[in-house]
């Protein structure tokens, strides 16, 4: 079967819904090819919801500011979003507190603090008491304040990208993996999936982790170009008079509490291909790492584990942009800042796709970075 559209969007995450929503409300025919029974069953469903460029960043930057730059589209991109589907993606603007559990710890928080006030971002130093007094539960010797980063729930997220870019009459395709690019003279015209083929002059790589693994030559990127990075994860039940308001970072863990009491507390960061076991070592470390910064939890419930992985690429930044083949985009690599960048990433691609001007500089992010020569030396598939 043949079947044709304005776009084709690979990959049914928050970045691939946010694309398809924000092209179907121009007017676009978008299909969106979601390789599972489900889309945003991925590193969207598995995100704890930071919208955090302070609590990430080390050092300023391109990542930095565009980071930035997302996160001020959100109030306005949830609000959107509410209007649209009437689902609440539970923006929660109550800030992120980064703790120092050790004095060792201190010194690295005020260089934070430091640069990032320079950079014009808000941020404030708090002593044990006053860290107390916000958080009773969080036991340390200082904590910096990031009153602007936020959080939101990202699963909720995915329910009214999917709803919205349905409502905009973007296709969904689900168990719909492309498998063969289709080109003519070093243009896209589409892709070929197991039982079907997609025509349209225009496609936009947004598979996540799997971006540079359906097939390098599919894809124009080398076969690690993007590579995932397991995160497990669990769900405490947050006892009800011993609650948090923040979301709370320290040295091992970060805790991120959800509207309905429950408490997330995340996350591995490993380099094990796309296995998304949980495993005895990683709860072990993300249990004592809560307990430590906050003892009073230990008589919570154990909720819920899972694991889900980010894309990373090779060199940290995101994909985002125009490959060598015209009309082939990419808009993967968000690694820890994923549902972060989606409404940034949303708005550059709509930007591309129409020929306007994007809302910022995305050279640094450009997909064609990654060499042809790489592309050529990689080997398909492996992780
Ligand atoms: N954004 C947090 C994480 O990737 O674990």
């Amino acid at each position: 079967m043949t079947l044709t559209s304005d776009a084709i969007i690979i990959g049914g995450g928050v970045i691939g819904l946010a694309i398809a929503r924000a092209l179907a409300r121009d007017g676009l025919r978008v299909v969106v090819l979601e390789r599972n029974a489900t889309p945003g069953g991925e590193a969207s469903w598995a995100a704890a919801g930071m919208l955090a460029p302070q609590s990430e960043a080390d050092a300023p930057g391109p990542l930095f500011d565009l980071c930035l730059r997302s996160r001020a589209l959100y109030p306005d991109f949830v609000a959107a979003l509410w209007e649209e589907t009437r689902i609440d993606a539970e923006l929660c603007p109550a800030g992120t507190l980064l703790l120092a559990e050790e004095e060792n710890e201190v010194a690295a928080l005020q260089a934070k603090l430091a640069w990032q006030t320079a950079a014009g971002c808000h941020a404030e130093w708090l002593s044990p008491s006053d860290v107390q007094a916000l958080e009773p539960l969080l036991t340390g010797v200082g904590a910096l304040y990031l009153p602007d980063d936020w959080q939101v729930e990202s699963r909720r997220l995915t329910q009214a990208l999917l709803a919205s870019a349905t409502a905009a009459q973007a296709r969904i395709a689900c168990h719909c993996e492309a498998v063969t690019l289709l080109t003519e003279r070093e243009r896209v015209i589409g892709v070929e999936a197991r039982e079907e083929r997609w025509l349209a002059p225009v496609v936009i790589n947004a598979a996540g982790s799997w971006a540079a693994r359906m097939s390098p030559a599919l894809l124009r990127l080398p076969a690690r170009a993007v590579r995932p990075i397991r995160g497990q994860m669990l769900a405490l039940q947050m006892p009800l008079l011993a609650r948090l308001r923040h979301v709370a970072r320290a040295a091992r863990v970060y805790l991120v509490p959800r509207r309905d009491g429950r408490l997330l507390v995340g996350a591995t960061v490993e380099d094990v291909g796309y296995e998304k076991q949980v495993t005895a070592s990683g709860l072990l470390a993300l249990l004592s790492g809560a307990l430590a910064a906050a003892p009073a939890l230990a008589p919570a419930a154990l909720l819920e584990t899972w694991a889900g992985l980010r894309p990373l690429a090779a060199d940290g930044l995101p994909l985002i942009g125009e490959t060598d083949i015209q009309g082939l985009f990419c808009a993967t690599g968000h690694y820890r800042n994923g549902v972060l960048l989606t409404p940034i990433t949303a708005e550059i691609a709509r930007c591309l796709v129409r020929g306007l001007p994007p809302p910022c500089d995305i050279a640094p992010f450009s997909p064609r970075r990654f060499s042809e020569s790489d592309m050529l030396c990689s080997a398909p598939g492996t992780s």
